[in-house]
């Protein structure tokens, strides 16, 4: 089905249209006066530009037409020809309806078939997650299930950092601790001081570091030994990512890697060697990606080191590659750290200049800044290292669920409303802003907060516990104006998963949710629901508050956040 602006905008082109004038200038949008009238549209403006005429005399004939729709309930020219809308309270309810029996709950569907490949979550799998590693699985996963929700076919691909030096570190301090073998054991503990541990020794010892650079040599040149160990380690690491995810709702269709893509490298040389791209640079191999126009200067990109090892960009290009060849994606976004904006840029222009890609608007890089303390730096353990995200997760946990309401399922609902605060704090801010980590404000009832749409949803389930078996049909009238706000945010959903899509911004409906549980918070207020004893009323509200939660639990889905019955 159609949103609701995209409704209301086909009637004014095809007034503009009756009216003799170009069909596209019919633009409805919600009004900027909501005191004066709920719509507007405003194309009687251009249409005055391109025909030479007052706008007031264009909206005055449009108007007219629009008046013969008996969808609206006023139609006012004001000012210098803004054309003031209103809509009867007939057609809200008809649209109401409509979406809550709609499968995609009134989100508009693309029309044409379109793969996107959101390349998001991007964990180094020599290392345990951080709290750094919070955005992309966050944002990313919110970004597919919004493509998803809009009709478009996603492929959600972790792309693991599994093919660098940091493996071979690891590989070289287990070999230290005598427990680099066939049968590699360890316990997740001693798995998690791996990679700080031959951090430290790396620095310290240059002896350490050439042998880290000499096993990731080999397991990357196919040596069996060192590659069955690689193997064996990947199977250690991934247990404890995937555990992490799964504790986070994020849930990938592949788990590829830097790994997968190196099999594609072989193709990337002979495409940038076809095209004479490389040039030598004191030994490594690089592609010069500037251009005249740029202001600042953009370095060569570095596909192979002196040693001849691949970097990267190497693996970000042979993954290109790889996608095209298995996926033909429409569009590839990547959902990585702000501060890799340079890397990307690189890597899109020389795939463009390789012919790896026809067009490089295909490639996005949807970058992200970072969580911060109250300090207003990275966040950190207390302790000032790296703060894990497991223990990122206890904390909200722990917090959660000292306020959790008694009741068999205490701590799953504990969980589901720690993993609500998590995602909906970092999703209600513009993705490529840092914010901070307020323990005390995400997890509040009150406020933009995943706690606060939960609740509204647990308030809801309430009442229909206690109204017992009903029958709800689609009311006719619209009581009161608490009422009406409610509709009218319920109504924009379409509208907002629109924009969310095309501006690849999950706060849109995050705030679109926030709008809704606060106009309910209002409507549940004003009107007691229950005790009403008007049949026809009780029913408008209780349909409204079953079409709210429909709603809700479509944003909640498009965040990837899980409600719960009780809170
Ligand atoms: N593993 C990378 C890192 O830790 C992030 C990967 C992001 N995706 C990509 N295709 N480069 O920084």
């Amino acid at each position: 089905m159609n949103s609701l602006l995209m409704e209301l905008t086909k009637k004014a082109c095809e007034a503009f249209e009756k009216c003799g004038y170009a069909h596209d200038l019919g633009l409805v949008r919600t009004s900027d006066r909501p005191d004066l009238c709920a719509f507007q549209c405003n194309g009687a403006f251009p249409a005055a530009k391109k025909y030479r005429k007052a706008p007031s005399v264009i909206a005055g004939e449009v108007s007219k037409v629009l008046k013969e729709d008996k969808d609206f309930a006023s139609v006012s020219v004001k000012g210098a020809g803004f054309i003031n809308l209103d809509v009867t309270d007939e057609f809200l309810l008809k649209f109401l309806c409509e979406m809550v029996n709609d499968p995609n709950t009134g989100v508009p569907q693309a029309e044409k078939e379109e793969t996107i490949l959101i390349d998001y979550g991007g964990p180094n799998a020599a290392k345990p997650l951080h709290v750094g590693h919070v955005r992309s699985a966050v944002i990313g996963e919110a970004l597919k299930r919004i493509a998803k929700a809009t009709g478009r076919r996603t492929v959600g691909d972790v792309h693991l950092g599994d093919w660098g030096l940091q493996m071979g570190m690891v590989m070289k301090e287990l070999e230290d601790r005598g427990k680099l073998s066939d049968h590699i054991d360890i316990t997740s503990e001693e798995w998690d001081t791996l990679y700080s541990d031959a951090n430290a020794k790396k620095k310290l010892d240059p002896e350490f570091d050439k042998a880290a650079h000499e096993i990731t040599y080999k397991f990357q040149n196919g040596d069996p030994m060192y590659l069955s160990e690689w193997k064996q380690l990947m199977k250690i690491s991934l247990k404890g990512i995937g555990k992490m995810y799964d504790i986070l709702g994020v849930q990938f269709d592949l788990w590829h890697g830097e790994s997968d893509a190196a099999k594609y490298v072989g193709e990337l040389m002979d495409a940038l060697e076809k095209r004479n791209l490389l040039i030598d640079s004191m030994g490594a191999k690089v592609v010069d990606v500037s251009r005249e126009e740029d202001t600042a200067p953009i370095p060569p990109v570095i596909i192979k080191k002196t040693d001849g090892s691949d970097i990267y960009a190497t693996t970000d290009l042979a993954a290109i590659i790889e996608r095209e060849k298995l996926f033909q994606p429409d569009e590839i976004w990547y959902v990585v750290d702000n501060r890799q904006a340079l890397h990307f840029k690189q890597v899109f222009r020389c795939a463009k200049m390789a012919g790896i890609v026809e067009n490089e608007e295909k490639l996005l890089h949807l970058g992200f800044g970072t969580i911060n303390g109250p300090d207003g730096k990275p966040l950190k353990s207390r302790d000032g290292n790296v703060l894990k995200l497991s223990d990122f997760y206890k904390d909200v946990y722990t917090s959660v669920l000292a306020r959790a309401a008694e009741g068999e399922d205490r701590e799953e609902n504990a969980h589901k409303i720690a993993v609500a605060a998590i995602k909906f704090g970092d999703l209600i801010n513009f993705r490529a802003k840092d914010y901070i980590f307020d323990l005390e404000k995400f997890t509040s009832y009150e406020g933009k907060t995943g706690s606060f749409i939960l609740y509204t949803i647990s308030r809801i389930n309430s009442v229909f516990r206690k109204a017992g078996k009903i029958e709800l049909h689609v009311p006719e009238e619209i009581y009161t104006d608490s009422e009406l706000n409610l509709i009218y945010a319920l109504l924009l959903t379409g509208d907002k998963f629109l924009s969310a899509y095309e501006d690849k911004a999950p706060n849109v409906i995050a705030e679109s949710a926030f709008d809704i549980a606060g106009a309910f918070s209002s409507f549940y207020a004003e009107n007691k629901v229950l005790s009403e004893t008007d049949e026809e009323k009780k029913n408008a509200w209780l349909y409204l508050m079953h079409a709210t939660k429909v709603v809700l639990l479509k944003h909640l889905d498009a965040l990837g956040i899980e409600a719960v019955e009780r809170m």
